[in-house]
Protein backbone atom coordinates (compact mmCIF):
# COMPACT_ATOMS: atom_id res chain seq x y z
CA UNK A 1 0.00 0.00 0.00
CA UNK A 2 1.24 3.52 -0.48
CA UNK A 3 2.69 5.45 2.38
CA UNK A 4 0.75 8.57 3.14
CA UNK A 5 2.44 10.70 6.02
CA UNK A 6 0.85 13.69 7.92
CA UNK A 7 3.05 16.09 9.39
CA UNK A 8 2.01 18.93 11.25
CA UNK A 9 4.52 21.94 11.51
CA UNK A 10 5.50 20.97 8.33
CA UNK A 11 6.73 24.72 7.59
CA UNK A 12 10.31 24.54 8.54
CA UNK A 13 12.68 22.68 11.07
CA UNK A 14 12.28 19.37 11.87
CA UNK A 15 8.81 18.82 9.91
CA UNK A 16 10.31 19.74 7.31
CA UNK A 17 12.67 17.41 7.32
CA UNK A 18 10.35 14.54 7.95
CA UNK A 19 9.23 16.05 4.70
CA UNK A 20 12.18 15.65 2.65
CA UNK A 21 13.09 12.29 3.80
CA UNK A 22 10.03 10.71 3.88
CA UNK A 23 9.46 11.80 0.24
CA UNK A 24 12.58 10.95 -0.94
CA UNK A 25 11.40 7.18 0.59
CA UNK A 26 8.83 7.27 -2.11
CA UNK A 27 6.12 8.55 0.79
CA UNK A 28 2.48 10.88 -0.20
CA UNK A 29 2.75 14.13 2.08
CA UNK A 30 0.27 15.54 3.70
CA UNK A 31 1.77 19.11 4.67
CA UNK A 32 -0.09 20.95 7.75
CA UNK A 33 1.38 24.92 8.93
CA UNK A 34 -0.45 27.88 9.24
CA UNK A 35 2.15 29.69 6.50
CA UNK A 36 0.42 28.92 3.26
CA UNK A 37 2.96 30.21 1.15
CA UNK A 38 5.81 27.83 2.61
CA UNK A 39 3.66 25.14 2.84
CA UNK A 40 3.17 25.44 -1.00
CA UNK A 41 6.79 26.03 -1.82
CA UNK A 42 7.89 23.13 -0.05
CA UNK A 43 5.42 21.42 -1.64
CA UNK A 44 6.59 22.24 -4.73
CA UNK A 45 10.30 21.69 -4.56
CA UNK A 46 9.38 17.68 -2.97
CA UNK A 47 6.99 17.00 -6.09
CA UNK A 48 9.99 17.98 -8.24
CA UNK A 49 12.72 16.32 -6.87
CA UNK A 50 11.29 13.38 -5.70
CA UNK A 51 7.61 12.76 -7.88
CA UNK A 52 5.41 12.21 -4.58
CA UNK A 53 1.94 13.70 -4.07
CA UNK A 54 2.25 16.49 -2.02
CA UNK A 55 -1.51 17.86 -0.37
CA UNK A 56 -0.90 21.16 1.69
CA UNK A 57 -3.09 22.34 4.71
CA UNK A 58 -3.11 25.75 5.97
CA UNK A 59 -4.65 25.66 9.16
CA UNK A 60 -3.52 27.18 12.46
CA UNK A 61 -3.59 24.14 15.36
CA UNK A 62 -4.89 27.00 17.75
CA UNK A 63 -7.89 26.89 16.96
CA UNK A 64 -10.62 24.43 16.89
CA UNK A 65 -11.61 25.03 13.09
CA UNK A 66 -7.82 24.20 12.19
CA UNK A 67 -7.97 21.17 14.21
CA UNK A 68 -11.09 20.19 12.78
CA UNK A 69 -9.98 20.29 8.88
CA UNK A 70 -6.86 17.87 9.85
CA UNK A 71 -9.44 15.75 11.35
CA UNK A 72 -11.11 15.66 8.39
CA UNK A 73 -8.53 14.53 6.65
CA UNK A 74 -7.66 11.93 8.92
CA UNK A 75 -10.99 10.25 8.30
CA UNK A 76 -10.60 9.95 4.59
CA UNK A 77 -10.47 6.78 4.29
CA UNK A 78 -10.47 7.09 0.55
CA UNK A 79 -6.59 8.33 0.44
CA UNK A 80 -5.53 7.10 3.97
CA UNK A 81 -2.98 8.44 6.47
CA UNK A 82 -0.72 5.34 7.24
CA UNK A 83 1.72 7.68 9.67
CA UNK A 84 0.79 10.37 11.29
CA UNK A 85 3.71 12.81 12.67
CA UNK A 86 2.73 15.51 15.50
CA UNK A 87 5.44 17.66 15.40
CA UNK A 88 4.03 20.87 15.20
CA UNK A 89 4.92 23.33 18.28
CA UNK A 90 7.22 25.89 19.86
CA UNK A 91 8.48 26.95 23.37
CA UNK A 92 7.20 30.10 25.48
CA UNK A 93 9.99 32.92 26.86
CA UNK A 94 8.52 33.29 30.08
CA UNK A 95 7.92 31.36 33.06
CA UNK A 96 4.65 29.43 33.92
CA UNK A 97 3.10 32.17 36.25
CA UNK A 98 4.41 35.27 34.26
CA UNK A 99 2.96 34.41 30.86
CA UNK A 100 -0.84 35.63 30.03
CA UNK A 101 -3.13 32.14 30.98
CA UNK A 102 -4.39 32.75 27.42
CA UNK A 103 -1.03 31.69 26.15
CA UNK A 104 -0.11 28.95 28.74
CA UNK A 105 -3.43 27.16 27.61
CA UNK A 106 -3.05 27.35 23.81
CA UNK A 107 0.79 25.81 24.23
CA UNK A 108 -1.05 23.13 26.54
CA UNK A 109 -3.17 22.71 23.20
CA UNK A 110 -0.29 22.63 20.90
CA UNK A 111 1.08 19.83 22.44
CA UNK A 112 -0.59 17.58 24.07
CA UNK A 113 -5.03 18.17 23.21
CA UNK A 114 -3.88 18.37 19.23
CA UNK A 115 -2.03 15.21 19.04
CA UNK A 116 -4.08 13.77 21.59
CA UNK A 117 -7.05 14.34 19.11
CA UNK A 118 -4.95 13.81 16.34
CA UNK A 119 -3.68 10.35 17.58
CA UNK A 120 -7.55 9.21 18.35
CA UNK A 121 -8.85 10.12 14.39
CA UNK A 122 -5.47 8.11 13.41
CA UNK A 123 -6.12 5.06 15.34
CA UNK A 124 -9.49 4.08 14.17
CA UNK A 125 -7.85 3.53 10.62
CA UNK A 126 -4.93 2.54 11.72
CA UNK A 127 -7.07 -0.26 13.84
CA UNK A 128 -9.22 -1.50 10.99
CA UNK A 129 -6.55 -1.36 9.04
CA UNK A 130 -3.96 -3.02 10.79
CA UNK A 131 -1.06 -1.14 11.07
CA UNK A 132 0.34 2.55 11.25
CA UNK A 133 2.54 4.59 12.78
CA UNK A 134 2.67 7.59 15.15
CA UNK A 135 4.98 9.87 15.93
CA UNK A 136 4.96 12.14 18.86
CA UNK A 137 8.12 15.14 18.70
CA UNK A 138 8.41 15.35 22.57
CA UNK A 139 11.94 16.43 23.89
CA UNK A 140 14.31 15.89 26.34
CA UNK A 141 13.23 18.49 28.55
CA UNK A 142 10.05 16.02 28.95
CA UNK A 143 12.68 14.21 31.21
CA UNK A 144 13.83 17.23 33.10
CA UNK A 145 11.28 19.71 35.42
CA UNK A 146 11.63 22.82 32.59
CA UNK A 147 8.31 24.67 32.78
CA UNK A 148 5.40 23.88 31.55
CA UNK A 149 7.11 23.37 28.10
CA UNK A 150 8.69 20.18 30.13
CA UNK A 151 5.44 18.91 30.87
CA UNK A 152 4.01 19.00 28.18
CA UNK A 153 6.47 17.13 26.52
CA UNK A 154 6.63 14.72 29.70
CA UNK A 155 2.67 14.31 28.68
CA UNK A 156 3.44 12.93 25.46
CA UNK A 157 6.05 10.59 26.59
CA UNK A 158 4.12 9.01 28.87
CA UNK A 159 1.16 8.43 26.22
CA UNK A 160 3.19 7.41 23.72
CA UNK A 161 5.05 4.80 26.32
CA UNK A 162 1.80 3.40 26.98
CA UNK A 163 0.25 3.39 23.45
CA UNK A 164 3.00 1.53 21.76
CA UNK A 165 2.30 -1.35 24.43
CA UNK A 166 -1.29 -1.35 24.02
CA UNK A 167 -1.48 -1.03 19.86
CA UNK A 168 1.69 -2.75 19.21
CA UNK A 169 0.29 -5.98 19.13
CA UNK A 170 -2.13 -4.36 16.16
CA UNK A 171 0.53 -3.52 13.98
CA UNK A 172 0.49 0.01 15.05
CA UNK A 173 3.54 1.70 16.48
CA UNK A 174 3.22 4.87 18.88
CA UNK A 175 7.39 6.52 19.30
CA UNK A 176 7.92 9.82 21.42
CA UNK A 177 11.06 11.14 19.82
CA UNK A 178 12.93 13.38 22.52
CA UNK A 179 15.74 15.36 20.63
CA UNK A 180 17.91 17.72 22.37
CA UNK A 181 18.64 21.06 21.43
CA UNK A 182 18.79 20.98 17.26
CA UNK A 183 19.35 23.36 14.96
CA UNK A 184 15.90 25.20 13.11
CA UNK A 185 13.89 27.87 13.63
CA UNK A 186 12.80 27.06 17.38
CA UNK A 187 14.92 29.16 19.26
CA UNK A 188 14.68 32.09 16.49
CA UNK A 189 11.17 32.21 16.90
CA UNK A 190 11.64 32.31 20.59
CA UNK A 191 14.15 35.30 20.31
CA UNK A 192 16.93 33.25 22.15
CA UNK A 193 20.57 33.71 22.01
CA UNK A 194 21.92 29.98 20.76
CA UNK A 195 24.91 31.42 22.04
CA UNK A 196 23.86 30.47 25.48
CA UNK A 197 24.12 26.56 24.58
CA UNK A 198 27.39 24.77 24.13
CA UNK A 199 28.11 23.74 20.87
CA UNK A 200 28.42 19.96 21.83
CA UNK A 201 24.89 20.11 22.80
CA UNK A 202 23.41 21.14 19.50
CA UNK A 203 22.67 18.23 17.03
CA UNK A 204 21.17 18.59 13.14
CA UNK A 205 17.62 17.79 11.89
CA UNK A 206 18.58 15.51 8.89
CA UNK A 207 20.63 13.05 12.06
CA UNK A 208 17.25 13.21 14.40
CA UNK A 209 14.98 12.50 11.83
CA UNK A 210 16.57 10.07 10.35
CA UNK A 211 17.39 8.03 13.66
CA UNK A 212 13.45 9.15 14.85
CA UNK A 213 12.31 7.13 11.54
CA UNK A 214 14.68 4.12 12.37
CA UNK A 215 13.26 3.88 15.66
CA UNK A 216 9.75 4.05 14.98
CA UNK A 217 10.32 1.51 11.96
CA UNK A 218 11.39 -1.01 14.71
CA UNK A 219 8.40 0.10 16.95
CA UNK A 220 9.92 1.70 19.98
CA UNK A 221 7.80 3.73 22.51
CA UNK A 222 10.50 6.20 23.14
CA UNK A 223 13.34 7.28 20.36
CA UNK A 224 16.42 9.71 21.95
CA UNK A 225 18.80 10.61 18.77
CA UNK A 226 22.50 10.67 19.65
CA UNK A 227 24.41 8.83 22.30
CA UNK A 228 25.38 12.02 24.61
CA UNK A 229 21.41 12.99 24.68
CA UNK A 230 21.04 9.44 25.84
CA UNK A 231 23.41 9.54 28.60
CA UNK A 232 21.77 13.10 29.59
CA UNK A 233 18.67 11.48 30.01
CA UNK A 234 20.20 8.51 32.14
CA UNK A 235 21.19 11.47 34.12
CA UNK A 236 18.31 13.33 34.36
CA UNK A 237 16.70 10.25 35.74
CA UNK A 238 18.91 9.78 39.22
CA UNK A 239 20.36 13.25 39.72
CA UNK A 240 18.84 15.75 42.16
CA UNK A 241 15.85 17.61 40.57
CA UNK A 242 16.87 20.81 41.51
CA UNK A 243 20.40 20.08 39.53
CA UNK A 244 19.06 19.14 36.41
CA UNK A 245 16.17 22.09 36.89
CA UNK A 246 19.20 24.51 36.35
CA UNK A 247 20.67 22.48 33.46
CA UNK A 248 17.70 22.06 31.69
CA UNK A 249 16.65 26.24 32.10
CA UNK A 250 19.96 26.52 29.38
CA UNK A 251 18.83 28.03 25.90
CA UNK A 252 15.66 29.65 26.91
N1 LIG B 1 14.53 22.69 17.97
C1 LIG B 1 14.71 22.12 19.14
O1 LIG B 1 15.72 22.36 19.83
C2 LIG B 1 13.69 21.13 19.64
C3 LIG B 1 14.09 20.22 20.64
C4 LIG B 1 13.18 19.28 21.11
C5 LIG B 1 11.91 19.26 20.60
N2 LIG B 1 11.51 20.16 19.64
C6 LIG B 1 10.14 20.08 19.16
O2 LIG B 1 10.17 19.86 17.76
C7 LIG B 1 8.93 20.29 17.19
C8 LIG B 1 9.22 21.07 15.90
O3 LIG B 1 9.92 22.26 16.23
P1 LIG B 1 11.18 22.79 15.39
O4 LIG B 1 12.35 22.73 16.27
O5 LIG B 1 11.21 22.14 14.06
O6 LIG B 1 10.79 24.33 15.29
P2 LIG B 1 10.32 25.26 14.06
O7 LIG B 1 11.34 25.23 12.97
O8 LIG B 1 10.00 26.57 14.69
O9 LIG B 1 9.00 24.55 13.53
C9 LIG B 1 7.79 24.62 14.22
C10 LIG B 1 6.64 24.24 13.28
O10 LIG B 1 5.41 24.30 14.03
C11 LIG B 1 4.44 24.99 13.26
N3 LIG B 1 3.45 25.63 14.12
C12 LIG B 1 3.68 26.43 15.19
N4 LIG B 1 2.51 26.89 15.70
C13 LIG B 1 1.53 26.37 14.91
C14 LIG B 1 0.10 26.48 14.90
N5 LIG B 1 -0.54 27.25 15.79
N6 LIG B 1 -0.59 25.81 13.97
C15 LIG B 1 0.05 25.05 13.03
N7 LIG B 1 1.39 24.91 12.99
C16 LIG B 1 2.12 25.57 13.91
C17 LIG B 1 5.26 26.00 12.45
O11 LIG B 1 4.60 26.33 11.24
P3 LIG B 1 3.88 27.75 10.92
O12 LIG B 1 4.74 28.84 11.42
O13 LIG B 1 3.66 27.70 9.44
O14 LIG B 1 2.59 27.66 11.64
C18 LIG B 1 6.51 25.20 12.12
O15 LIG B 1 6.31 24.46 10.93
C19 LIG B 1 8.20 21.08 18.27
O16 LIG B 1 7.17 20.28 18.82
C20 LIG B 1 9.29 21.33 19.32
O17 LIG B 1 8.74 21.46 20.61
C21 LIG B 1 12.39 21.08 19.15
Amino acid sequence: MTQTVLITGATSGLGAEFARQLAAKGANLVLVGRNAERLEHNAARLQADHGVGVETMAADLHTDAGVDEVVVRLEDSSSPVTTLINNAGYGLVEPFADSPLETELDHLKIHVTVPLTLSHTALQGMRRRGSGHIINIASVAGFTPRGTYGAVKAAMISFSRWANIQYGGEGISVTALCPGFVHTEFHQRMKVDKRSVPSWMWLNAPDVVAEGLRDAARGKGVSIPSIRYKVLAGFARFAPPSLVAAFAWRGR
